[in-house]
């Protein structure tokens, strides 16, 4: 297992970073995938105070807002880009899950994080490509985990190699970040950026158990989570996706990754051209 780059130290921040006041959204209509829980429920919140017109993509709708979407099956995929109507102005891909403790798979015989966080966002950004407006944002929610390694082309499912959870997490999020680099080739009128949240206790976090959690400083040796000061607030967290969904500050950057609502530098394994159009090759693959 990794731990390395995860140790982060929480900065202080307003609630949204402060970064909600200064933009109106009223007209605009966004997708949040995974808006019923955690950070995007957070992210659908802001946007909707916004002005936005919200519609969250969850497994199990609950709300007038919310429409069936299961990432890990791109039947369910298609079906949900096939029934948008009109024009999308804001996705933010935001679902995920992380550490998924045995190697499982998708509808379509992916490993189920890769198949979740990176196949089903990169199939719904391709199915909903056509209603995107000009100038639309899409907002790629990966994690300060991809630095844990390159996308492994040769064993990309974990098929003959041990299946690690948390190298799986690494690698769904490296290919959101590669997959960051060829939109932002390929689509120059949508602007196309990649975040990580920073650290936020939400139900991601189930599937890892204590020693896991002291590793990575969330916890102390009496099983107490190390809170506030080691966790942002869902707010504080969704801060970075809602600036690259909404604010007039970030108007014409696209291809870039944000941290703790700024620009951070990238590897260069999450970035390589090379990689990035290979990996696009591979989506496709999977698609059909
Ligand atoms: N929390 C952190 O510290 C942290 C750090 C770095 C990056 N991130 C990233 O932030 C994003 C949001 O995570 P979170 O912390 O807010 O976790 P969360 O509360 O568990 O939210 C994840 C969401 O993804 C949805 N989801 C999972 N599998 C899905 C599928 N097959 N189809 C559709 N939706 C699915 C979940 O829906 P269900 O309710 O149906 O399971 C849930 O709403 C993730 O991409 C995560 O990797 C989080």
């Amino acid at each position: 297992m990794f731990f390395g780059h995860w140790i982060m130290v929480r900065p202080t921040s307003a609630p949204y970073g402060g970064v909600v006041n200064n933009f109106d959204l009223t007209g605009r209509r966004a997708i949040v995938t995974g808006g019923a829980s955690g950070l995007g429920a957070a992210t659908a919140r802001a946007l909707e105070d916004a002005g936005a017109d919200v519609t969250i993509a969850v497994r199990t709708p609950r709300s007038p807002n919310a429409r069936p979407l299961d990432l890990a099956d791109l039947d369910s995929v298609r079906a949900f880009a096939d029934a948008w109507e009109g024009p999308l102005d804001i996705l933010v891909a935001n679902a995920g899950v992380m550490a998924i403790p045995t190697r499982q798979l998708s509808a379509q015989g992916w490993e189920l994080q890769l198949a979740t966080n990176y196949l089903g966002h990169f199939a719904l950004a391709l199915g909903l490509r056509p209603h995107l407006t000009d100038g639309a944002r899409l907002v790629v929610v990966s994690s300060g985990a991809y630095r844990n390694g390159p996308f492994d082309f040769d064993d990309p499912q974990f098929a003959r190699r041990p299946y690690d959870p948390m190298l799986a997490y690494a690698q769904s999020k490296t290919a959101e970040m590669l997959f960051v680099t060829e939109a932002t080739r390929q689509w120059d009128d949508v602007a196309v950026n990649a975040l990580s949240p920073g650290y936020i206790h939400t139900a991601l976090q189930r599937h890892l158990d204590d020693d896991t959690m002291r590793a990575f400083g969330a916890m102390d040796t009496d099983g107490n989570l190390i809170t506030p000061s080691y966790y942002k607030t869902p707010e504080e967290g969704a801060a970075t996706s809602v600036l690259l969904a909404a604010s007039p500050s970030v108007e014409g950057v696209t291809g870039r990754y944000f941290e703790d609502e700024k620009e951070a530098p990238v590897e260069d394994f999450a970035r390589d051209p090379e990689a990035a159009e290979r990996l696009w090759e591979l989506g496709l693959s999977g698609m059909r």
